[in-house]
């Protein structure tokens, strides 16, 4: 990999769902290697469609996207688990699995990338330190608090130790002090060297932890330039 690249480059990337809706409109972005980004905005501006386009869960309908230089949309369907390997996916709605107890949901996201059992009862734990939620190892995911519950999504996300995480709204429904917590993690693992971005409304968070935020609107990535130049 050239060291050079940036992480995520869009070029004047669209999704359009209907006629009437469009997910993404014209979006050229440059997230750089190491970086910590907020991508805000309102509800219905975009935000989650944009993650969902880097994780391949949403194709985009023109332009270019390129995680490290890879073309998102050459990447054959049979190699998205491929491109999803490189990246700690945390999405909205944590999706654990419900019928799993927590080691079990961190564990089977291990053995998907082909870990050994003897590997899984290794890392699991350790895995469940680093996020703080060794103690409920063995509850299911309805039993735990929305913080515990993004706390472990969080771990799964992190089994491979990927040089990208995406966390959409991960402090979403939590008080103050939990999503601190939550923050402080990602900070944690930013400053290890982990690109992140975090979907989020949460304004007294960013407040508080300062980074470079990209700011939709109406699918489309806002500049203040633009409106200065009058073609918002
Ligand atoms: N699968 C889909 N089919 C049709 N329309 C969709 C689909 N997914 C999203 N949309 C629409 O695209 C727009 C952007 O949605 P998106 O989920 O990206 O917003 P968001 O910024 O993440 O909002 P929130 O803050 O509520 O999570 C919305 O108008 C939404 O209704
Ligand atoms: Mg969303």
């Amino acid at each position: 990999m050239d060291g050079k690249q940036p992480c995520i480059q869009l070029h004047r990337v669209s999704v359009v769902f209907s006629d009437e809706v469009a997910g993404l409109r014209d979006v050229s972005l440059r997230i750089e290697r190491g970086e910590f980004i907020y991508l805000c905005g309102q509800t219905g501006s975009g935000k989650s469609t944009l993650l969902k386009v880097l994780t391949r869960e949403v194709a985009h309908t023109s332009g270019k996207a390129l995680i490290d230089g890879r073309d998102l949309a050459e990447v054959k369907p049979t190699d998205v688990h491929l491109l999803r390997r490189e990246m700690g996916i945390v999405p909205q709605d944590f999706a654990l699995l419900p019928n799993r107890r927590v080691w079990e949901n961190v564990g089977y996201a291990l053995r998907a990338i082909g870990k050994t059992r003897k590997e899984v009862r290794h890392r699991v734990p350790e895995i469940l330190e680093q996020v703080n939620i060794l103690h409920r190892a063995d509850a299911y995911p309805a039993e735990l608090s929305g913080g515990e519950q993004q706390r472990v999504a969080i771990g799964r996300a992190m089994i491979s130790s990927p040089p990208l995480l995406i966390a959409d709204e991960p402090t979403a429904n939590l008080d103050l002090e939990h999503s601190m917590g939550i923050m402080e993690l990602l900070r944690n693992l930013n400053a290890k060297g982990t690109t992140v971005i975090v979907a989020t409304h949460d304004m007294p968070i960013v407040e508080r932890f300062p980074a470079r935020v990209i700011k939709m609107e109406f699918g489309r990535v806002y500049r203040p330039d633009d409106e200065e130049r009058g073609d918002a």
